[in-house]
């Protein structure tokens, strides 16, 4: 059964008569309980637009969100966030960050299961010695790796991710991207990953959306992975499903991008270069 229901939403900012500000159109997007859903997508398509419609932040100029049958109204603990820009609360240490997530989803727990379950998913994303910092004394991968473990802390049923791991190195990239599967997996959660990493969302998703280039943005074809889980990332490479897959969301997206570039309707002069401007400081 559908867990989310986007239903023919369209989405403007700051409509005027001069100014239509359409950013989203005629979104369609249903996702089953369970189901990893990848969303791709160029910046400043509407992404991050769409994930806070999903999360409650925003709303629909027309059209709805359905979560569970029901329409969102607003945010909720059963739907946990990690937002692109992380949204931690300034003045609060990690540990107070994730303690305040944890108080909203589980009111009732006694004061030391709250404080083991903070502890835990700090320790989970590897922050342990910062667990006393405040977020201006953290790295933007830092701050990111918060922003992971107090959405995942809340065991929400509806795991949002927007561009979640865009700040962080390789090899922490990758360890965040199987714990995120390892949660999934085990306490049998929903997903919706946007990303602009076609493999990233291969490894991840059961199913890949790409969102066409706006202004007037719209889903494109979806493109379903059918690579076994869990699935082995260092044979990824070799996996003739993987590289099928692959191809033919990049093929996609690269028509796509010649496309937006042809309808492009500003022109670039490229400035002349003279031989002598490729002489660095020359006497
Ligand atoms: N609050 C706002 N008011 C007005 N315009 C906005 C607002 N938020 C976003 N926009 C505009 O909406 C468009 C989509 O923005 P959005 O942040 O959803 O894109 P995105 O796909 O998430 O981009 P990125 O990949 O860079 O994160 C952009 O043109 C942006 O300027
Ligand atoms: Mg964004």
């Amino acid at each position: 059964m559908a867990i989310l229901e986007l239903k023919n939403i369209y989405k403007t900012y700051n409509h005027t008569k001069e100014y239509k500000g359409e950013i989203l159109d005629n979104i369609n997007l249903s996702i089953e309980e369970g189901e990893f859903v990848a969303i791709v997508g160029f910046s400043g398509s509407g992404k991050t637009t769409l994930v806070n419609m999903v999360n409650g932040l925003l709303k629909p100029t027309e059209g709805e969100v359905l979560f569970k049958q029901k329409p969102v109204t607003g945010t909720s603990h059963e739907r946990g966030v990690i937002f692109q820009n992380y949204s931690l609360l300034p003045w609060l240490t990690v540990y107070q960050n994730i303690d305040v997530a944890i108080q909203q989803a589980f009111p009732k727990a006694s004061k030391q299961e709250k404080d083991v379950r903070v502890k835990e998913h700090i320790e989970m994303v590897g922050l342990t010695h910062a667990t006393n910092k405040r977020p201006k004394e953290l790295s933007g991968g830092m701050r990111q790796r918060v922003s992971v473990a107090r959405a995942l802390s809340m065991n929400p049923e509806m795991i949002i991710m927007d561009e979640p791991l865009g700040a962080l190195d390789a090899l922490t990239r990758g360890n965040l991207q199987d714990e995120i599967l390892r949660i999934w997996e085990t306490s049998k959660r929903t997903a919706l990953l946007i990303t602009n990493d076609v493999d990233e969302a291969i490894y991840m998703a059961d199913r890949i959306i790409p969102l066409n280039p706006g202004p007037k943005a719209t889903l494109g074809p979806e493109f379903k992975v059918n690579i076994e889980r869990p699935r082995d990332k260092t044979s990824l490479n070799d996996n003739p499903e993987y590289k099928k897959t692959r191809n033919q969301i990049m093929e996609y997206l690269m028509d796509l991008g010649e496309q937006q570039a042809a309808q492009s309707t500003v022109e670039y002069e490229l400035p002349e270069i003279q031989p002598k401007d490729f002489r660095w400081h020359s006497k």
